[in-house]
C-alpha cells in the first residue's frame, strides 16, 4: 500500500513538473499572471499648436485611429465617419473575429471616453498594448506598429485626441473568448527606453516610418491561424476582410509581377487621392480616404518604400467574376488563390 501510495506522490510531482516545463518552455506564463506592464508616469504633454497641427495630419492621414475608433457609412465608396461621433468607438465589424471586439470610445467624454485618462495612460495603450485599466489590449489594435513611433509623435496625437468634441456613447466591453483571451495576454511589451525622433532625412527613411505606423503591413500581411503574420510574406496580401463593405483580400503591394510592379508615384497617388486605379474600384477597408490626405511628399516617401520590398509571388485579386478559391501559401480564399 505505501508502495502504491509512494509511485502515485511521484508520478504527481512528474506530472507537475512536466506541466511547469511545458508552460515555460512554451506559452509561457504571461497567460497566467497577466501581461508584461510598465509602471505608469505623471508625464503630461503640453498642447502646443505644433502638437495639434502634427496630431491632426497623422490622425487623419497617417495613424488611421479613426478608421476603427469611429463608426462608418460602410456602404459608401469614402466610408464616411457617421455625423457628429468622431472617436466615439465602434464593434469592428469584421467577420471571424475571436469574440466581440470593440474599439473604444476616445473621444474627451468623462463618463464613456478617454477625458479621464492620463497622458500615460493613453500613451501606454498606444504604443505597448495596456489599456488604462491595466489588461492586454487584443492586438487588432495596432500597438506593436505604433510601438516605433517617436515619443513626440505620440504626444501630439494624444494633444490631438483631448481636443476633440466629447461625444457621449457607451460602447460595450470587448469580449474576446477562451484560449485567446489568455494567450493574447503574452503580446504586449513595455518600451525600454525612450523613442526619438526618427530619420527622416531621405524618402526612403522617412516612407518606411509612415508606412510602419501607417500599419500598412497590418493588413498586407497575411495572417496564420493564430493571427500572426505569416513569415516570408509581408505585405503580400491576401489577408481577407469580410463585413458590411463587402469581402475583399488585400493586395500584394510587394514589386513581384504578381504585386503592383505596374505602379508608378502618379498613379499611386491618383489611387490614394481617389479611390480609383484607372477604372478599378478600391473597397473602401482600404483607407486611401484618409492616406489620400498624406502631403504629396508624404506619398511619394511611401511609395518609395514600397519599391524596396522584398518580392514575394502571390496572385490575388478582388476581381467581380473571379471566385475565392483556397489558397495554398497564405491558407486563405480569394480570387487567383488556385493560381498559387
Ligand atoms: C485596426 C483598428 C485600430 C486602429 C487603426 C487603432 N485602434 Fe486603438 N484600439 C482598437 C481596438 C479594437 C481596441 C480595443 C482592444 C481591446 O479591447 O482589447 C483599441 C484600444 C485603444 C486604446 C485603449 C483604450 C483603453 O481601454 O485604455 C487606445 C487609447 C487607443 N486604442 C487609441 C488608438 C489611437 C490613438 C490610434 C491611432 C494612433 C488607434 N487606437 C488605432 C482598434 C484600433
Ligand atoms: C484596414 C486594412 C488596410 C490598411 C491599413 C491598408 N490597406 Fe491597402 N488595401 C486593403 C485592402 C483590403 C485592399 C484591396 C482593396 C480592393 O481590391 O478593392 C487594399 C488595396 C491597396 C492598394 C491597391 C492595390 C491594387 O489593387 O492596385 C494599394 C496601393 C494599397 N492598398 C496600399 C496601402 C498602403 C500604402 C497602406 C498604408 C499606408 C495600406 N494600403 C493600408 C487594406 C488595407
Amino acid at each position: 500500500m505505501k508502495k502504491i501510495l509512494n509511485v502515485i506522490k511521484w508520478s504527481l510531482v512528474a506530472l507537475v513538473a512536466a506541466l511547469v516545463a511545458g508552460i515555460t518552455f512554451t506559452i509561457g506564463w504571461r497567460p497566467f499572471v497577466g501581461p508584461r506592464a510598465r509602471p505608469l508616469t505623471a508625464r503630461r504633454f503640453a498642447p502646443t499648436s505644433e502638437r495639434l497641427a502634427r496630431g491632426t495630419y497623422l490622425v487623419e492621414h497617417v495613424t488611421p485611429c479613426m478608421e476603427c475608433h469611429s463608426p462608418h457609412k460602410w456602404g459608401e465608396h469614402d466610408a464616411p465617419i457617421e455625423s457628429q461621433l468622431l472617436g466615439a468607438g465602434q464593434e469592428i465589424p469584421v467577420k471571424g473575429l475571436p469574440g466581440r471586439v470593440v474599439a473604444p470610445n476616445i473621444s474627451p467624454d468623462p463618463e464613456t471616453g478617454a477625458a479621464n485618462w492620463t497622458d500615460d495612460q493613453l500613451a501606454r495603450a498606444i504604443r505597448e498594448g495596456i489599456g488604462h485599466d491595466g489588461r492586454a489590449l487584443f492586438p487588432l489594435m495596432p500597438y506593436q506598429r505604433y510601438r516605433s513611433m517617436s515619443d513626440e509623435d505620440v504626444a501630439s496625437i494624444i494633444v490631438y485626441l483631448r481636443s476633440l468634441p466629447p461625444v457621449r456613447r457607451q460602447q460595450p466591453a470587448t469580449q474576446v473568448i477562451f484560449p485567446v483571451r489568455y494567450l493574447m495576454r503574452t503580446v504586449p511589451e513595455p518600451l525600454p527606453a525612450p523613442v526619438p525622433a526618427p530619420d527622416l532625412s531621405t524618402p526612403e527613411k522617412r516612407g518606411a516610418y509612415l508606412v510602419t505606423i501607417g500599419a500598412c503591413g497590418e493588413c498586407h500581411t497575411p495572417q496564420d491561424d493564430h493571427g500572426q503574420p505569416i513569415r516570408g510574406m509581408e505585405f503580400a496580401g491576401g489577408f481577407v476582410f469580410d463585413g458590411p463593405w463587402g469581402r475583399v483580400a488585400s493586395a500584394n503591394l510587394t514589386p513581384d509581377p504578381s504585386g503592383i510592379p505596374y505602379y508608378d508615384v502618379a498613379l499611386f497617388k491618383e489611387v490614394l487621392r481617389t479611390g480609383y486605379v484607372k477604372a478599378r474600384r478600391v473597397n473602401q477597408i482600404m483607407p486611401w480616404h484618409a492616406f489620400g490626405g498624406m502631403t504629396d511628399d508624404d506619398i511619394a516617401a511611401v511609395f518609395t518604400h514600397l519599391t524596396t520590398l522584398k518580392p514575394v509571388v502571390h496572385r490575388v485579386t478582388n476581381d467581380e467574376g473571379v471566385p475565392p478559391t483556397f489558397c495554398r501559401i497564405c491558407r486563405q480564399r480569394h480570387g487567383y488563390g488556385d493560381r498559387n
